[in-house]
C-alpha cells in the first residue's frame, strides 16, 4: 500500500543532490521529456489517442507553475493517479516512478529541473509551493 496523502513524503527536503538528480533525469525522465528538458515536439496538441505528448520541464513549460507537493505527487503515481485523487478523470502519458524510484531521488531530479529556471520562474514556483507545503 503506497503513503496516499502522506503530507511528510511531499516536503521538499533543505537541500538537493544536483548531480545524482540530472543522472536520474537522463535515467528516468528524458526519453519523454527531452534530453535539454525541451519536451515532444508539439506538445500542446493531443495525439490521435487523445493523449498528450510529454511537456518540456524548462522555462518555456508550465512545470514551475505547479507548487512542489503537486510534481511530487504527479511524479510519484503518475499522472491518471494524481489527478483522479482531486476527482479528474484524465488519460495521462506521465507514468509513476513510486515503484522505480525512492522520494529523495524523486526530490533531486526536480531539484536538478528546477536549478535550470531563470531566477523568475524559481520565484514565482517557490512562492506557490509556499512555506509549509
Ligand atoms: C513515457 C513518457 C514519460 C516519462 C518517461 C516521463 N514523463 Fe512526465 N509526463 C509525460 C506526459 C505525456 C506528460 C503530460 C501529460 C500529463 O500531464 O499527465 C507528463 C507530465 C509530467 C508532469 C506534469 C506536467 C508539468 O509540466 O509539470 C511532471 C511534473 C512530470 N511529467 C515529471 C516527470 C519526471 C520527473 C519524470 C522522470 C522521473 C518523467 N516525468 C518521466 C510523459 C513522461
Amino acid at each position: 500500500m503506497m503513503a496516499k496523502g502522506n503530507a511528510q513524503t511531499a516536503t521538499q527536503p533543505q537541500s538537493f543532490d544536483l548531480v545524482a538528480g540530472e543522472r536520474l533525469y537522463q535515467e528516468y525522465c528524458a526519453s519523454c521529456h527531452g534530453a535539454d528538458l525541451e519536451g515532444q515536439p508539439d506538445w500542446r496538441s493531443a495525439g490521435a489517442d487523445g493523449i498528450l505528448p510529454a511537456p518540456p520541464h524548462d522555462e518555456t513549460g508550465h512545470t514551475w507553475h505547479h507548487s512542489d507537493s503537486v510534481l511530487f505527487d504527479y511524479t510519484k503515481r503518475g499522472g491518471k493517479e494524481a489527478l483522479a485523487s482531486q476527482g479528474v478523470d484524465f488519460a495521462s502519458g506521465m507514468p509513476g516512478f513510486g515503484d522505480q524510484l525512492t522520494d529523495a531521488e524523486i526530490w533531486n531530479i526536480l531539484g536538478f529541473i528546477k536549478s535550470t529556471w531563470p531566477d523568475r520562474q524559481r520565484e514565482i514556483q517557490a512562492a506557490r509551493s509556499g512555506p509549509s507545503q
